[in-house]
C-alpha cells in the first residue's frame, strides 16, 4: 500500500499541510521539535486511530483550536482510496470516513496497515508486561478487527468484576455477593483473546526468528512465546477455543477463594506476558542492550512480513529516530527488506542520514515549525 497525499488541519503543531510522499523512502529531517514525530503520528493514526504517544485524542488537536482533521489518499492493491477522520475536542467526537462513508472505528482500524518503529520500543524488551500486551493488542486489532471488540468487552467485564471482587473482599464471608455472573461472558472474550494471542505470537515468533538469524549471521536464535497466567496454556500445545474457554473457567474456580480476598482477579489474559528469549534465555534479563535492539528490530521486521502474509499487502513502515542508531549492517538488511516494496518514511536529524550512501534514492523532506519542505543541501 502506498500513501499518495496527506493533509493534516490543526494536527498538533500542524496548522495546515498538504504533504505529497515519494513511492519508496521517505526521509524526514530536521532539528528537535520541529514536528517529524507529528507527521509519523499523523499516518500512524490513519491505520488504528489511536495515537501511539496517548491515549487522549484532544492533545492531538493544535493549542487553541476546537478539532483536528487528517485525509490520507492511499493506493491499496490498485485501487485508491480516501481515508478521513475528523476530531472535535468540545463533543470528544471522533468521525472516520471511507471514501466518503462514515465508519465505525473498529471496522475502520486496519484499512492501512503501519508498522512503527521508535527509540521507546527498546521497552518491549525491558520494560513491563504490560507494555508487551499493549504491543499485541495494537498489532492483532490491524490484522483482525474483531479482536478489538472483544478485547473492549473483555475490560469492561473485568473492570466490573472487580469491583464485585473488591466489595466482596471489604464486605464480611458471608454478605460477599456472588461474582459468578460475569464469568461466562469474560470466558467467551478471554478465550477469543487468548487464541489470537497464542496464533499470532506462533506465526510472530517464526519471522522473527528467520529475520533475527541474518541480521546475527545465524548466531542468535530469538524465539517468542506466549506467557499465559492460566498456566494449563503454558505448553507449546495448540488449543482450541472451547478448551481455553474451558481452562479459562476453571482456572477462575481454582483461584476463587485467593481472588476474594485480594479483591482482584488474577488470571486472564490481563496478566499475560510474552517471553522473548535469545539463544533460550529471557533477552529482557540476559540480553546485552545490542541484543536487546536487534530483537526489536527483528520483531518491527517480522510484523511487516506478518502483514504481508496476513493482507497480502506490504504495511507503511514508520522510523522514528532509529535509522541512525542501526550500525551500517543493520540498516543495509533493513533496506534490503523494504525496496522497493514498502513505502518507509524515516525520520531524523542533522546532515548524517542525509549522506547516507544506502538512502541516495529516498525522497528528502526538511520539517521546520511544523511544515514539510523539499529538502535542498
Ligand atoms: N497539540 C499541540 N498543539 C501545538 N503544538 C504541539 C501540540 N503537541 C505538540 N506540539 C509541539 O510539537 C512539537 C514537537 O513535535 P515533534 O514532532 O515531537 O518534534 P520532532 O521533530 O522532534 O519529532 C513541540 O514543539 C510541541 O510543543
Ligand atoms: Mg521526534
Amino acid at each position: 500500500m502506498e500513501l499518495k497525499r496527506l493533509s493534516l488541519k490543526y494536527f498538533r503543531n500542524y496548522g495546515a499541510l498538504a504533504f505529497e510522499p515519494g513511492p519508496g523512502v521517505n526521509l524526514l529531517l530536521g532539528s528537535n521539535a520541529q514536528g517529524k514525530t507529528n507527521l509519523l503520528e499523523a499516518i500512524y493514526y490513519l491505520s488504528t486511530f489511536s495515537s501511539p504517544r496517548t491515549h487522549m485524542d484532544s492533545e492531538l488537536v493544535q493549542w487553541g483550536e476546537p478539532s483536528f482533521y487528517l485525509q490520507g489518499s492511499f493506493q491499496i492493491k490498485g485501487n485508491p482510496l480516501l481515508l478521513e477522520v475528523g476530531y472535535d475536542s468540545s463533543q470528544a467526537r471522533k468521525e472516520i470516513r471511507l471514501n466518503r462513508k462514515i465508519l465505525q472505528q473498529a471496522a475502520a482500524v486496519g484499512t492501512v496497515n503501519t508498522v512503527l518503529f521508535t527509540p521507546e520500543d527498546l521497552y518491549l524488551v525491558k520494560g513491563y508486561p504490560q507494555v508487551r500486551r499493549q504491543f499485541l493488542d495494537r498489532e492483532i486489532v490491524q490484522v483482525n478487527p474483531r479482536y478489538g471488540q472483544c478485547l473492549s468487552r473483555y475490560t469492561k467485564i473485568l473492570r466490573q468484576r472487580n469491583r464485585l471482587l473488591r466489595d466482596a473482599a471489604a464486605a464480611s464471608r458471608r454478605a460477599a455477593p456472588p461474582v459468578d455472573v460475569w464469568d461466562l461472558q469474560m470466558a467467551d472474550m478471554a478465550a477469543y483473546i487468548l487464541f489470537a494471542r497464542k496464533e499470532y505470537v506462533k506465526k510472530l515468533s517464526l519471522l522473527a526468528r528467520l529475520q533475527h538469524r541474518k541480521l546475527t549471521a545465524g548466531r542468535e536464535d530469538l524465539h517468542l512465546s506466549y506467557a499465559s497466567s492460566l498456566e494449563k496454556l503454558q505448553e507449546e500445545v495448540e488449543f482450541s477455543r472451547d478448551i481455553i474457554r474451558e481452562h479459562f473457567l476453571a482456572a477462575l474456580k481454582e483461584r476463587e477463594a485467593e481472588e476474594r480476598r485480594r479483591g482482584v482477579t488474577l488470571v486472564g489474559p490481563h496478566r499475560d506476558d510474552l517471553n522473548i528469549c535469545i539463544n533460550q534465555r529471557q533477552a529482557r534479563t540476559y540480553g546485552s542492550q545490542g541484543q536487546q535492539r536487534t530483537s526489536v528490530l527483528s520483531l518491527k521486521l517480522a510484523q511487516v512480513e506478518l502483514i504481508f502474509g496476513e493482507r497480502g499487502n506490504y504495511p507503511l513502515l514508520l522510523l522514528d529516530d532509529v535509522f541512525s542508531e542501526l550500525d551500517r549492517e543493520r540498516q543495509r538488511s533493513l533496506l534490503g527488506l523494504i525496496r522497493g516494496r514498502v513505502q518507509t518514511f524515516i525520520s531524523g536529524t542533522g546532515d548524517a542520514l542525509v549522506k547516507e550512501k544506502t538512502l541516495q534514492e529516498g525522497t528528502f523532506y526538511h520539517i521546520s515549525e511544523g511544515r514539510a519542505y523539499p529538502w535542498k543541501s
